[in-house]
């Protein structure tokens, strides 16, 4: 760690609390001693996925993160599928802009099922495109997952889920993730239908980055004027979308979909100030540190340009988590978001609808209701 990082790191300490070169040793001490295991997270993910990777110890954790690495080929900005992927993502996109011009408006409902069908054609193929009840059922099961230990484990449904993804794993098309998942090499303990949910279930917060990104861009005319000067010059088949990843990175920033990371001690940890027991919680609370004006240049503007240098890297930016268990999906993610985003404002001009404003001269809010968003589209001239 560089001197610089580390002193403007302490310079936040506060109380008993952890500051931003905590977050670094815990992240990066992952999942030994600090394990993403945690109490609350094993009641939570039980209700849905109960041998994922998340909420897995031991050699166990090593055979599905390996897994799961090579399915979502986590090493590599452009997926090996991309070329199946991109045009899905266009193809969805389309469709669902072709009903927005008709009636001018595109509501946050209309763009979830249009990601929803992105999410399905990818993760198992073109046949699951219209499988909602897939996903139908992930969602109901997840909402169980909220009440974690207060919830009965509804089992049957549970049993049902996986039960279904074992058989699409075994018919997936080929070109879909579930495909590669099959033909995969296992090892013991692998589980391989209790690693699907947690692409069903966090492809969700994607959509809702996406659609925020859109309401920035439809808000900050510098922005789209940089976005479309990428999006028209792009030559390598949207695959690679610099500036517009950085702006679904801003979205996460700014509002982050897991703005909680939990860990919990597998053994007594010391720290400068004293020891840690083992079993203690630890919290990471990503809007702390991605709101921090002290810390941050701009730090409540829309500013993607942070994300394509290294000025802001000593200070923890966390919309994926960090170090070893770090999320596997997050390029797969970027690839398919920042793809999404070319294909509406390459051809779109957006307005703000109903819902929440926001203002290119204004401090952006807090947390952003996207619920109730609509934006207003056209063609663009
Ligand atoms: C905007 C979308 C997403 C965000 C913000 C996100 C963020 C995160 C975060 C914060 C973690 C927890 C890491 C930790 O505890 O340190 C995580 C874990 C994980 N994510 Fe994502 N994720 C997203 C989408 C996805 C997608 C689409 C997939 C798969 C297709 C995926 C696969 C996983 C897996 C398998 C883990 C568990 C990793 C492990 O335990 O080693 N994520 N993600």
């Amino acid at each position: 760690m560089s001197k610089a990082r580390h002193a403007g790191w302490r310079a936040v300490r506060r109380g008993a609390g952890l500051a931003g070169g905590d977050v670094d040793t815990v992240l990066s001490r992952s999942p030994e001693p600090f394990s993403p295991a945690s109490s609350e997270k094993r009641a939570a993910l039980a209700h849905f996925e109960p041998h994922n990777v998340l909420i897995s110890r031991g050699p166990v954790r090593t055979v599905r993160r390996a897994l799961q690495e090579q399915v979502l080929d986590s090493e590599h900005p452009v997926h090996h599928l991309a070329d199946r992927f991109v045009p899905v993502v266009e193809e969805e996109m389309q469709h669902l802009l072709a009903g927005a011009l008709r009636t001018g408006s595109l509501p946050w409902e209309e763009f979830l099922d249009a990601w929803y069908r992105v999410v399905r054609r990818v993760v198992f193929g073109d046949h699951a495109r219209d499988a909602t009840e897939l996903t139908d059922l992930i969602i109901r099961l997840r909402r169980d997952g909220n009440w974690a230990f207060l919830k009965p484990v509804r089992r049957r449904t549970r049993a049902r889920l996986l039960q279904r993804i074992g058989a699409e794993l075994a018919i997936a098309d080929p070109g879909s993730l579930a495909a590669v998942m099959a033909a995969a090499p296992k090892g013991d303990g692998a589980e391989p239908s209790d690693q699907v949910p947690q692409w069903l279930f966090a492809f969700d917060p994607a959509g809702m980055a996406t659609f925020r990104a859109l309401t920035v861009l439809a808000t900050h005319p510098a922005a789209l004027a940089e976005a479309r000067r990428e999006v028209d010059g792009d030559t390598s088949g949207r695959r690679v979308l610099p500036y517009l990843r950085a702006t679904i990175l801003e979205s996460l920033r700014l509002w982050p979909t897991t703005p909680m990371i939990l860990r919990q001690t597998t053994q007594p940890v010391q720290w400068e100030h004293g020891l840690m027991p083992e079993g203690c919680g630890v919290l990471v609370f990503a809007p702390y540190f991605h709101r921090d004006e002290r810390a941050l240049r701009r730090a409540h503007d829309v500013f993607p340009e942070r994300w394509l240098t290294d000025e802001d890297d000593p200070w923890p930016l966390v919309p994926f988590s960090d170090g070893p268990v770090v999320c596997p999906g997050r390029l797969l993610v970027l690839l398919l978001t920042s793809a999404a985003l070319a294909s509406v404002v390459g051809g779109h001009e957006l307005a703000p609808g109903s819902g929440p404003q926001l203002a290119s001269d204004t401090p952006l809010p807090g947390t952003l209701d996207h619920y109730s968003m609509t934006l207003e589209v056209s063609k663009r001239p």
